[in-house]
């Protein structure tokens, strides 16, 4: 036997920008990568964002003598799909960029940038993008990783892949024309950082949240909390940015959630799901006496607090264990559930059963009295 060993490291390296006025002319984020002499860029851009930024946009790349082509996409979780992978990938090769230095430029929500990204993942191998989230789920989680997918065979996110991104372009005006149902969806991934690893986090949450929710986040502490909820995630995921380590912080609200996402995907929103989860998890941390009476009781007031309407009636306890043995699959054959030790504090746990789930259901069904109303 002759064995010839192959290594190669490779770093990655991108920053995360705060900007803003991303499209003004003298603004020049978005070429800050790539060539700019004879410089050719394929946009994406979500259609929602495209109404209000058309011009501007076109403006910007004629400013700057850039020949853009630009595709726009609409986000919503049904076009996750191949279809519209496809799509882009067929836009993309009858324009031909050059493969090192022109890079697709992702401008969207969650979606979209998870799309952009697998594109950008597998043409020819691997091209360089950058991102820039226009949803508040964009801008605190999905856009800041190097996570990319689509959903595939009833599956969320069955096909995807690890590609980080040349830069991510933070402008949170982005934020001002989003549907407030699309405001809270990405606060319930705040809350999540907030139970599972930062308390100060909560406190501002609690103090400052629900006014920052009515301004869309452009008031002085919606951009304190901002910051935070960011500084946190990155800290969580760059250690493990290729999840070598299964046990992550950041899946808190990401187990039983999965199930009720894929089940209900035509009426329920990914920040939605989670919160149904996060509430799941607290009652089983309580039963377990992980969690105090009154820092349940917290989880709970900031939730009603921040205006979260839920619907506890799609909670049916098969589903959920279901989700979570999906997920122990996932996570390589151990459950590795987080949850709060503590409003802040994390355990992870292998041995989650069937009667504390229904359990919890139970509890939630009677504390969640609103019925969400699909807007
Ligand atoms: N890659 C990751 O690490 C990661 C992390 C978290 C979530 N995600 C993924 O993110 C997706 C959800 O993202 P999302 O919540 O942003 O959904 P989304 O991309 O579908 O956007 C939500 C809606 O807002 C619209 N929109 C976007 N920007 C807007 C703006 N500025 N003004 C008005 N409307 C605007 C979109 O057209 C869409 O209708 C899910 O598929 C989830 O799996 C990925």
């Amino acid at each position: 036997m002759h064995t010839r060993r192959v290594t190669y490291q490779h770093t990655i390296e991108y920053e995360v920008i705060n900007t803003s006025n991303l499209f003004h002319p003298q603004n020049c984020a978005l070429l800050s990568a790539g060539r700019v002499e004879d410089a050719r860029r394929f946009v994406v851009v979500d259609s929602s964002v495209e109404k209000h930024y058309s011009a501007a946009i076109r403006e910007y790349f004629a400013y700057h003598h850039v020949e853009a082509k630009i595709v726009t996409f609409p986000g919503g979780e049904e076009n996750k799909t191949i279809d519209y992978y496809q799509s882009i990938v067929r836009e993309l090769d009858s324009f031909s960029i050059h493969r090192r230095d022109e890079p697709i430029i992702a401008i969207g929500g969650g979606v979209l940038t998870d799309v952009v990204g697998f594109v950008a993942s597998s043409y020819r191998r691997g091209v360089p993008h950058i991102k820039v989230p226009t949803t508040l789920m964009g801008y605190v989680d999905a856009s800041i990783g190097i996570k990319t997918g689509i959903n595939f065979n009833g599956n969320k996110n069955r096909l995807g892949a690890f590609h980080a991104p040349q830069m991510v372009l933070l402008d949170k005006s982005f934020l001002k024309t989003l549907p407030r149902r699309h405001i809270l969806n990405g606060v319930c991934e705040i809350i999540k950082l907030a139970v599972i690893k930062d308390a100060d986090l909560f406190h501002l949450l609690e103090a400052h949240g629900a006014q920052s929710v009515d301004a869309h986040f452009q008031d002085e502490q919606g951009g304190i909390i901002l910051d935070h909820a960011i500084a946190g995630m990155l800290e969580e995921l760059q250690p493990n940015l290729f999840e070598e380590d299964l046990a992550r912080k950041v899946d808190f609200g990401h187990t039983f959630s999965y199930g009720l996402e894929t089940r209900h995907e035509a009426h329920l929103l990914h920040g939605e799901a989670v919160l149904l989860d996060i509430l799941i998890s607290t009652l089983i941390a309580r039963a377990r006496n992980l969690l105090s009476e009154e820092e349940t009781s917290r989880i709970f007031r900031l939730t009603n607090a921040l205006g979260i309407e839920l619907d506890a009636s799609i909670l049916n306890p098969c589903l959920l264990w279901q989700s979570l043995t999906e997920r122990t699959y996932h996570r390589n054959g151990l459950q590795r559930v987080p949850m709060p030790r503590g409003i802040g504090g994390c355990v992870f746990l292998n041995d989650i059963n069937t009667d504390e789930i229904e359990s919890a259901v139970k509890t939630l069904e009677d504390r969640i009295t609103v019925k969400h109303e699909i807007i």
